[in-house]
């Protein structure tokens, strides 16, 4: 039984899961329509059309969660009317560990070791001592800048504002990016995507890069461009991609990504939902307490910036 002054949150659309309505409940708050609601918890990532739909019938809220970090299909819906929050970090961890994933199986030659019938000549370069750039410096930064620590990596970040983040050697604004792109061995985006970030990587930024460097995208497919990126990759211009995002997404199977040795793909697994049921769980119990105590919530979204 909910404490009479609980917030009202509504948990739509319908079709949302009960953990998240759990979630709620687990927080302190009292799950109501959405007629009554003073904050809406949104379930679903791909559908921005509900949602306004959603926020007519909920006149009185005044705060929306939603589900995911990026939020770039959602990013016409933001207004001042609303505190908006999004899942930015919830994910760092997993997303994290995948990026470390792509980065030393594509720098020690697995993608065409894997594919490999028959012994094949050694390449391969170490994580170890390389240099690193990471393009984007919330979350999955965060965490990935913590578990390349024994690699003992000098690692350059590129965001928005060039805020210091613990263990990064050189932080570089946005503006800067290109400078970040010779000489590093492994290049990582892990950015939001706004109109600013689309398409970021393209050929000129490719010809920038090392040959023997890594490309590893674990943001969204739209930050490269794919036609460029497979010039990159089949004329050896950079050293080979992983993927865990792609644009088209998903990528059709006939696509000349799939056959090339250099390029890792993996089907946006960052986080699979196995790993992000407990995590954002976890975010919506801590942002209803938030909200019902008058916090500031976690993973507010600037609305003038577009994440
Ligand atoms: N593969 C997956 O399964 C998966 C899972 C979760 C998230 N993602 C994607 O990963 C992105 C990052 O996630 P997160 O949790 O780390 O989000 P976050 O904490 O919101 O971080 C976003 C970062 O993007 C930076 N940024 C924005 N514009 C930029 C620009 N023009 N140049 C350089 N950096 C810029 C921001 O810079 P400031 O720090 O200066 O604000 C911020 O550090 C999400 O937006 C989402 O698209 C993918």
């Amino acid at each position: 039984m909910s404490r009479p002054d609980a917030p009202r949150i509504a948990v739509a659309p319908d079709s949302s899961p009960t953990w998240m309505v759990e979630a709620v409940n687990e927080g302190g708050g009292h799950v109501v329509p959405l007629a009554e609601a003073e904050g809406v918890v949104w379930g679903d990532p791909r559908d921005p059309g509900a949602l306004e739909i959603a926020l007519d019938q909920a006149p009185k809220a005044r705060w929306v969660q939603l589900p995911f970090a990026g939020i770039e299909n959602f990013v016409h819906l933001l207004d001042d009317d609303h505190i908006w929050a999004c899942g930015k970090g919830v994910y760092a961890e997993p997303v994290a560990e995948l990026a470390l994933s792509l980065g030393l199986a594509g720098l020690r030659g697995l993608g065409t070791f894997t594919r490999a019938s028959e012994w094949t000549p050694p390449q391969g370069t170490n994580l170890i001592g390389a240099r690193v750039t990471i393009l984007g410096g919330g979350g999955i930064t965060e965490s990935l800048v913590r578990l390349l620590q024994p690699f003992d990596c000098h690692v350059t970040v590129v965001r928005r504002q060039a805020a210091d983040l613990d263990g990064v050697d050189d932080v570089l604004e946005a503006d800067r990016f290109a400078d970040a792109l010779p000489g590093a061995d492994l290049v990582v985006l892990a950015l939001a995507l706004t109109p600013e970030t689309e398409g970021i990587i393209s050929a000129g930024e490719l010809e920038l890069m090392e040959r023997h460097a890594w490309l590893v995208n674990v943001a969204r497919g739209k930050h490269v461009v794919t036609d460029d990126l497979v010039i990159a990759l089949r004329e050896g211009i950079i050293g080979g991609a992983g993927l865990d995002v792609t644009d088209p997404e998903p990528l059709p199977p006939s696509h000349p990504l799939w056959s090339m040795p250099n390029c890792i793909i993996t089907p946006h697994v960052g986080n699979t939902p196995e790993m992000a049921v407990p995590l954002l769980s976890e975010r919506i119990r801590a942002n209803v307490r938030r909200w019902a105590d008058d916090e500031e919530l976690i993973g507010l979204i600037d609305v003038e910036a577009g994440y």
